[in-house]
């Protein structure tokens, strides 16, 4: 029966993840790589795509961006969230409770949250967006769509402005993350491409820094096909800390869709084009590193 469910949503997701010709998109293998991506999802080739490299020399500070009021992101019981080893991440199904509610120009509600890592080999490092061109450990998004505009997702998810997306850096600390423990060593239950199972408790908040007042905001696209260009990014410049240990474990459980091990999961910085980079702090010691 388990197998059969396992079957189903893997022939779900083949369906989902397949381009036209049927051959998967892929980061960097085959022939639908992230370099060839645009041939069969054109948005991927736009010039407002995302991640990007944040260039701190050339940010500009806007203080007039609030601290997003994020509602509903504490500790959540008796809940049902479906967690899923899709292929290409792990993600977690969020519940419409969870919602940003000031900070940006509409509400904007969750929908789920995943990871890119790296780990191909020792040091190598997965976050998507790299800042001065370093590249941190690992990344966490919190995908959300706008609410007040769409009923859904899927109407929000190629519209401008349609999606908001809050991104954190993770790096090495010195012991271990215990707001992590559970989803750390949840990942071995879904493995396998196509495994999921339901969690019942779920605190986003505790798994985000602290201090939430430092961030980055531009506007950019999905990072995996279709690559809609219809994301507010909002990316913070606090890092969240994991041991070593936790780091090793989110780098070398999960399977890809070939049964090989899940790893370098990031798309590589696209142009920024015409797009200014906004912050909610001053860039204070630039001009000091730069004497
Ligand atoms: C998760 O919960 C859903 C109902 O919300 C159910 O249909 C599904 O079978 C559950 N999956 C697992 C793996 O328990
Ligand atoms: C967050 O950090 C900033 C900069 O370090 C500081 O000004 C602010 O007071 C902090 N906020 C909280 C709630 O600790
Ligand atoms: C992946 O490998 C495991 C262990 O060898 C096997 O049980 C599983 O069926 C394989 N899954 C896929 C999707 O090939
Ligand atoms: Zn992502």
């Amino acid at each position: 029966m388990e197998l059969f469910v396992v079957f189903i949503l893997f022939g779900l997701l083949s369906f989902a993840f397949a381009g036209i010709d049927g051959v998967h998109w892929t980061y960097s293998e085959g022939a639908l790589d992230q370099i060839h991506w645009a041939e069969e999802y054109p948005a991927c080739g736009g010039r407002k795509q995302s991640p990007i490299d944040i260039q701190r020399r050339h940010v500009r500070h806007n203080p007039n961006m609030l601290e997003l009021e994020l509602t509903g992101y504490g500790e959540m019981t008796n809940g049902n969230f479906f967690m899923i080893n899709n292929g290409h991440t792990v993600q977690i199904n969020l519940p419409p409770t969870m919602m940003i509610t000031k900070g940006l120009a509409d509400r904007y509600t969750a929908v789920q949250m995943h990871l890119h890592w790296g780990g191909m080999n020792l040091e190598a490092s997965g976050s998507e967006h790299t800042v001065d061109g370093i590249r941190y450990i690992a990344e966490l998004h919190v995908v959300h769509y706008n609410s007040d505009k769409y009923k859904n997702f899927d109407e929000a998810k190629d519209k401008p402005n349609g999606l908001a997306v809050l991104a954190f850096f993770y790096e090495y600390g010195h012991f271990e993350n215990t707001y992590y423990s559970d989803f750390i060593s949840n990942l071995r239950k879904v493995r396998y491409t196509g495994q999921s199972m339901n969690i019942s408790r779920l605190n986003v908040r505790s798994m985000l820094p602290e201090n939430l007042s430092h961030f980055f905001r531009y506007d950019g696209s999905l990072t995996t096909p279709p690559c809609f260009e219809s994301t507010v990014w909002t990316v913070f410049d606090t890092p969240i800390t994991l041991s070593q240990n936790q780091i090793r474990i989110l780098e070398s459980t999960l399977m890809d869709m070939e049964n090989k091990t899940l790893w370098n999961d990031y798309r590589i910085a696209q142009p920024l084009n015409e797009r200014v980079v906004e912050s909610s702090f001053f860039q204070g010691n630039f001009l000091i590193r730069k004497l």
